[in-house]
């Protein structure tokens, strides 16, 4: 039997990789600062608590094999905010990750990672994987601090580390920049399958999107552990289309990072 910790198992994400992610031989460990009521006690198991309080990580992370990591700010949000609870709050879980012998932790990146990079600069290849940061405001700085964070603690420690830089993981496409971005529940379940793997052992950052025709972020970082998406958000292209024309003049379109591009630092979204 083995234990996968999720923290921030309370959020979107949470709600729909906890059915996905069970598995016969495995214990789903949910923790989050939020209460979870509907936990399968035959699967599941509860730790409430912040990331930011060192001893409920710590009963959170101890007798657990991996951690996919979820928990915290995921907008844009004051700067005192996102140091405690996102840049802190990761530390404190790899701390633990190191002190309970847990030898492989998934962290939830983002593309705002990366968010000025422009679908000019990449010139017709895919961006990717692991193309350098450019945090598009506090938030993405964040997810470049948590990606730093890990590539540390696996040179110090060796602890396998995944990052992924999610694009937009929802049931749908939340808007017309999902067209290229979006990550289906399942190839979202997928990926952190993959990113569990002995494919994914060493040091890995890769993209979290679906198969998406109108995609512009490489493949290739993922495909190397094992991912291969079985969705499309062109699926839902008439839909946004509809309003929107799919044009890379568009700043949206344009940036991978779209409108956080623009939004004021320090606020939440
Ligand atoms: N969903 C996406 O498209 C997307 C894109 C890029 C990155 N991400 C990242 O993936 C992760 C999950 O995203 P989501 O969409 O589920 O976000 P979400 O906001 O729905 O969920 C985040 C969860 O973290 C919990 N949390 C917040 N502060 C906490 C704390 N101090 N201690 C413990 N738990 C805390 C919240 O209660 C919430 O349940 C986030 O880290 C986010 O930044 C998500």
């Amino acid at each position: 039997m083995t234990r996968l910790l999720i923290t921030g198992a309370a959020g979107n994400m949470g709600a729909m990789l906890r059915p996905l992610l069970r598995r016969p031989d495995r214990t789903l460990r949910l923790f989050d600062i939020a209460e979870i009521a509907d936990i399968d006690s035959a699967t599941e198991e509860f730790v409430q608590g912040s990331v930011t309080d060192r001893a409920a990580v710590a009963a959170a992370v101890d007798g657990v094999d991996a951690i996919l990591h979820l928990g915290g700010l995921s907008t844009e949000d004051s700067w005192a905010n996102i140091l405690s609870i996102n840049v802190d709050g990761t530390q404190a879980i790899f701390d633990a990750a190191v002190a309970h012998g847990v030898t492989r932790v998934v962290t939830a990146s983002s593309n705002h990672a990366v968010g000025f990079w422009t679908h000019d600069e990449a010139a017709g290849q895919p961006l990717p994987g692991d193309v350098s940061p450019r945090p598009d405001g506090f938030y993405g700085w964040s997810k470049a601090a948590v990606e730093a964070l890990g590539r540390m603690y696996h040179d110090r420690f060796g602890i396998d580390v995944v990052n992924l830089r999610i694009g937009s993981s929802f049931e749908k496409p939340p808007n017309y920049r999902g067209l290229a971005s979006w990550m289906s529940p399942a190839d979202t379940a997928r990926l952190v399958e993959a990113s569990l793997s002995d494919n994914a052992k060493g040091f890995h950052t890769v993209w979290g999107i679906s198969k998406n025709t109108r995609a512009w972020w490489s493949g290739a970082e993922g495909a190397a552990i094992g991912y291969r998406p079985m969705e499309d958000a062109e699926q839902f292209a008439e839909e946004f289309l509809a309003e929107h024309e799919w044009t890379f003049d568009d700043p949206i379109l344009q940036r991978v990072g779209g409108a956080f591009c623009d939004h004021p630092l320090g606020k939440r979204m």
